[in-house]
Formats: structure tokens, C-alpha cells, sequence
């Protein structure tokens, strides 16, 4: 069968008003026939495949080795029955074109070996070897082909790109590491804002050759997780972040695609996070979705927000905190179904394709 006749064919099960991919058209607002949903983490510890393929390569193999990347990200979409595919990567990899070392330590996380902590150091950082991390690219362009078909329903499968913002992995390059005060990075903040700055110009530079690279390949889609800046006051936020993750979100948006702006703890931070001008803002589950809606703004999308440790719970309790993420979301156009922070390693993956299915059965419209 040719590719016309099935894009005819499955094209008869869709409004015609609707269809293309419902996770792109929530991310646009645009009206949907069901909530997308998708997993952040969705490919993790808590996956036997994953741990199969995670046996035989560390994880920065798999991040950098096109083919595997590809698999492991494909196949966790398609056994959760997910609307959008999240490439596999790590917020971190664009350190090592701009010559700053780590590796991942068993138990611990991310280490870097030699923080930056002087105006020399962040001088030194590079920002002309974007084009090294383009294995990313490469990952996407067979997820993006992989998925080119529209599926039995209609839809198509969204491709998610993703980077970090300026915040989240200055505070991973200044403590050396994963944080929970984040003194150094607070300290140089505070003390030599100009250094701080030319840190986040930097990163700015890299991020966006990274994102544009990650769209050119096929992602309809970025996410910038900015996952520590629940860490920061208003203040800080506006004067210290503020100003760069608004030009990067300017400077993603100009390549032609939505943008999600993630972080964690955020509720105090959200009338301040939408300034970014992010097309959908992630929100975590300690804001009630429809007070996280409110103080967002009419004007963006949501993504959220279950707990992610409520993937634990009885299916009866389970199915019931869905329930209440998509009551409050009462099917207004720009709710994506996610967690508020990623899977942990030992959740069941069968409560997981429950959670997806019934997103799908509760949420369909009449
Ligand atoms: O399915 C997906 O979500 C895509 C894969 C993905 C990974 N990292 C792979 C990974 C994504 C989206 C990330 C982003 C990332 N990386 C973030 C932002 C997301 C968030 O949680 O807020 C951060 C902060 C990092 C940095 C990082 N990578 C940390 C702090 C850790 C250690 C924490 C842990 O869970 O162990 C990692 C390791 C990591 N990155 C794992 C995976 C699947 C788990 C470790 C492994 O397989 O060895």
C-alpha cells in the first residue's frame, strides 16, 4: 500500500479540523479529539528494556551512539502507548563541546571534576563546537522516521527535542554536581554578576545551534528543562534568569517550533516563568493544576502534573488522582497529560500504560 492510500485511509477516522498530532496542537492550544499525554523520564531505570540495553552501555554510550538512542527512545513510546516520543539524551552533554568534563557516577549523578568558580574558567569555556553534539540530531532523524506514519488512530506521534535552560546547568557546571542550596552558583550570581552574565551568554550561544540542530533533524517540539529553579526567589529569578531563558525561548520559538518551559517547585514562579513567552510551561504536582492554569495565564499551554510517586499507589487511588489532574484541566484546549517531575526507578511500568490508557478513555471528546 502506498503512503497516499494510507494517509487516506486513516485519515477518514479524524475530523478533519483535528488531525495532524494532538500533543503539537495542545502545545498550540488548538482544540484536540483526546489530552496527549507522555512520560517525563519515560525511557529510565524503572523499564526492563531499558535496563537490557543499559546492561551493555553506559549511559553516555547511549546518548551518543545514534542507533541505540534511537531504540531505547522508540521502544519506551511504544510501550507506553504515549502520544510523543522525548529523544534520549542528558541535559549535560553540551559541557564537554564547550570543554568542561564529567561522567556519571554510579548513585551519585553527574559529577564535574573541575567546577567553574572564576571569571578564567568561564572565559575559557568554548562555544564554537556545537556541531560535536550533533549524534543527537542523528537520533532523531530515525526516531522522527520511525514515527512519519500516522498511527491506527489517525495521529501522529510528536518528536520532543530537549535542552536545558541557562539556570539549571550553570548550577550543574558552578557546584560540580547536583545541589540543595546552590551556594556556589548563588554566590557567584550575587557577587560578580558580570561573570554570571557572560555565563549565561555562553550557554545561550551553545543551546541554540543545539536546539536548531535537534529542529533541523526532525523535533517538532522543545523542551527546556530548567528543573532547579524552584531553588530561586522572584528577585533572583527576575533579575538573574530571567533575561537570558527569554531570549533562548525568543531565539527557539524563531526556529519554527513550540516551546515547553519546565521546572520543578515553581508554583511562587510561574506568573514570572510565562514572561519567558514559553508556549507551554510544565508544572509540577504541588500546584493544583487549575491554579498553576490561573497563574500561568489564559494564554499559554500546561503540562502536568501527577505525582510521580503516585505511580505507586493503588490502581483505585491511582486512577483517581487522574481523574482529578484532568477534571481541573475540564478539557479546555493546551493541557498536556505528564507527571511534575520524572519516573523514579522502581515504578511498575504497568501502572504507567494504565495511566496513558485511561488519559485516553477519560479524556476523549464527544
Ligand atoms: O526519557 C527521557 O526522559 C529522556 C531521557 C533523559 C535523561 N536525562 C536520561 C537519563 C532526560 C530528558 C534527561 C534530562 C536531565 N538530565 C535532567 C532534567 C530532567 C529532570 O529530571 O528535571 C537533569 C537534571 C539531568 C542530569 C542528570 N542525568 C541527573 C541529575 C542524573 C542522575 C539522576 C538519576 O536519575 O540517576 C542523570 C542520569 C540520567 N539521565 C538517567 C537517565 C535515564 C538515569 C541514570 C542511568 O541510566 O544510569
Amino acid at each position: 500500500m502506498g503512503l497516499t492510500s494510507t494517509i487516506v485511509e486513516t485519515s477518514k477516522q479524524t475530523a478533519p479540523e483535528l488531525r495532524g498530532s494532538r500533543f503539537v496542537r495542545a502545545c498550540l492550544r488548538q482544540p484536540v479529539d483526546q489530552t496527549p499525554v507522555w512520560f517525563l523520564r519515560q525511557a529510565g531505570r524503572y523499564m526492563p528494556e531499558y535496563m537490557a540495553v543499559r546492561r551493555h552501555h553506559t549511559l553516555l554510550e547511549i546518548c551518543r551512539t545514534p542507533d541505540v538512542a534511537a531504540e531505547v527512545t522508540i521502544t519506551a513510546a511504544e510501550r507506553l502507548g504515549v502520544d510523543a516520543a522525548i529523544i534520549f539524551a542528558d541535559l549535560l552533554l553540551p559541557f564537554t563541546p564547550m570543554g568542561l568534563d564529567f561522567e556519571f557516577v554510579n548513585g551519585e549523578g553527574p559529577v564535574v571534576h573541575q567546577p567553574v568558580r572564576s571569571r578564567e574558567h568561564i572565559e575559557a569555556l568554548r562555544t564554537d563546537r556545537a556541531d560535536e553534539l550533533n549524534y543527537v540530531a542523528r537520533a532523531i532523524e530515525q526516531v522522527a522516521k520511525h514515527f512519519a506514519p500516522p498511527r491506527a488512530d489517525g495521529d501522529q506521534l510528536g518528536i520532543i527535542g530537549f535542552i536545558g535552560a541557562p539556570f539549571t546547568l550553570a548550577s550543574y557546571m558552578i557546584e560540580g554536581g547536583s545541589s540543595r542550596n546552590y551556594v556556589e552558583t548563588k554566590k557567584l550570581m550575587y557577587g560578580d554578576p558580570a561573570s554570571w552574565a557572560l555565563l549565561q551568554d555562553k550557554l545561550l550561544t551553545v543551546l541554540v545551534a543545539y536546539a536548531a540542530q535537534q529542529v533541523e533533524a526532525g523535533a517538532d517540539v522543545i523542551q527546556i528543562f530548567d528543573s532547579w529553579a524552584g531553588a530561586l526567589s522572584v528577585s533572583d529569578y527576575r533579575d538573574f534568569v530571567l533575561p537570558a531563558t527569554t531570549e533562548l525561548v525568543r531565539r527557539v520559538q524563531a526556529l519554527g517550533v513550540p516551546v515547553i518551559y519546565f521546572g520543578v517547585d515553581t508554583a511562587s514562579l510561574l506568573s514570572t516563568m510565562r514572561e519567558t513567552g514559553a508556549d507551554v510551561l510544565g508544572l509540577d504536582w504541588r500546584v493544583p493544576l487549575d491554579e498553576g492554569w490561573r497563574l500561568a495565564g489564559p494564554h499559554v499551554a500546561v503540562q502536568g502534573n501527577l505525582d510521580p510517586i503516585a505511580l505507586f499507589a493503588p490502581e483505585d487511588l491511582l486512577k483517581q488522582r487522574v481523574k482529578e489532574v484532568l477534571d481541573a484541566a475540564a478539557n479546555r484546549p493546551g493541557h498536556i497529560f505528564n507527571l511534575g517531575h520524572g519516573i523514579v526507578p522502581g515504578t511498575p511500568v504497568d501502572n504507567v500504560i494504565n495511566v496513558a490508557r485511561w488519559v485516553k478513555e477519560l479524556s476523549v471528546r464527544a
